[in-house]
């Protein structure tokens, strides 16, 4: 932990780079665990490809409107409150995965979800946002999504799934942050989703200190300066504590 604090020391601007393992402990499953992760009990291309939503919509909104349910049932987290926290000293840049809003709803202000938010609905022709009733409170099959209300198309997930291009506003704004931290904190990830996983080699190349904080093994050997292998919940707390 003392060497982790000191490579985050100097109060210059902060990267906090989430993925799943951030919320795992607000009750949101991560994609790659053995037994909990939610790719080891669904299958991806049937739920997050741009293929599957083509040929049976229904069932993939169906999917993301109980995870939409879920995620509004939990609640931020010790190390998401921790981060929020870490603001009022220094700079924070939150770049994060996840599609959920619980750094937003912990107090972050700068949060940039390069991979999209479940709560961020458009219209998957024409691309404007679409508002959409409340999610059903208990898992369903199949629910037809709501049209456009401009064209003929249809409220998609405001997510980015296997096969599409990344926003590239969030996506911009994670390099230029990364680029020009003084540290960069890396939390429940497992590095095995590119371009995300790039993030921490783009620090690591300008010689800026990689610290990670993960109970697992990820992909980040190379990149990481210091791993603490403890939880967010456990670790951010103290390690960001002025
Ligand atoms: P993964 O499920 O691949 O990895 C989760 C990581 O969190 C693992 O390395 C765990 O060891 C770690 N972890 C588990 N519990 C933790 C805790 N309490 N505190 C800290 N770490 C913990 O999830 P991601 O790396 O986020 O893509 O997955 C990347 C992308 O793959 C996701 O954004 C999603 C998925 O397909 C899209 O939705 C586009």
């Amino acid at each position: 932990m003392s060497k982790a604090r000191l490579a985050l020391a100097g109060g210059g601007p902060l990267v906090v780079l989430t993925g799943a393992g951030m919320s795992a402990e607000s009750g949101v499953p991560t994609f790659r665990e053995a037994q909990t992760g939610l790719w080891e009990r669904y299958d991806p291309t049937a739920l997050a490809t741009p293929e599957a939503w083509r040929r049976d919509r229904d069932s993939v909104w169906a999917w993301y409107r109980w995870r939409e349910h879920l995620i509004a049932s939990a609640e931020p987290n010790a190390g998401h409150r921790a981060v929020a926290r870490a603001a009022s000293d220094r700079e924070v840049v939150v770049v994060t995965q996840n599609v959920d809003d619980l750094h937003e709803r912990a107090g972050s202000t700068e949060v940039h979800h390069v991979h999209g938010s479940l709560f961020a609905h458009r219209c998957d022709e024409c691309g404007a946002g679409i508002e959409v009733p409340p999610p059903p409170a208990e898992p369903v099959a199949r629910l037809a999504p709501p049209g456009c209300p401009r064209c003929d198309g249809r409220a998609r997930p405001g997510v980015v799934w296997f096969g599409e291009m990344l926003p590239s506003r969030p996506w911009d704004a994670a390099v230029s942050a990364v680029s020009a931290a003084s540290a960069v904190l890396v939390v429940g990830t497992s590095g095995l989703v590119h371009p995300a996983a790039s993030l921490p080699g783009i620090a690591a190349d300008g010689g800026i200190p990689v610290i990670e904080v993960n109970p697992g093994p990820s992909a980040f050997a190379r990149e990481v300066t210091v791993h603490l292998r403890a939880t967010a919940g456990q670790a951010l707390p103290a390690l960001l504590a002025p």
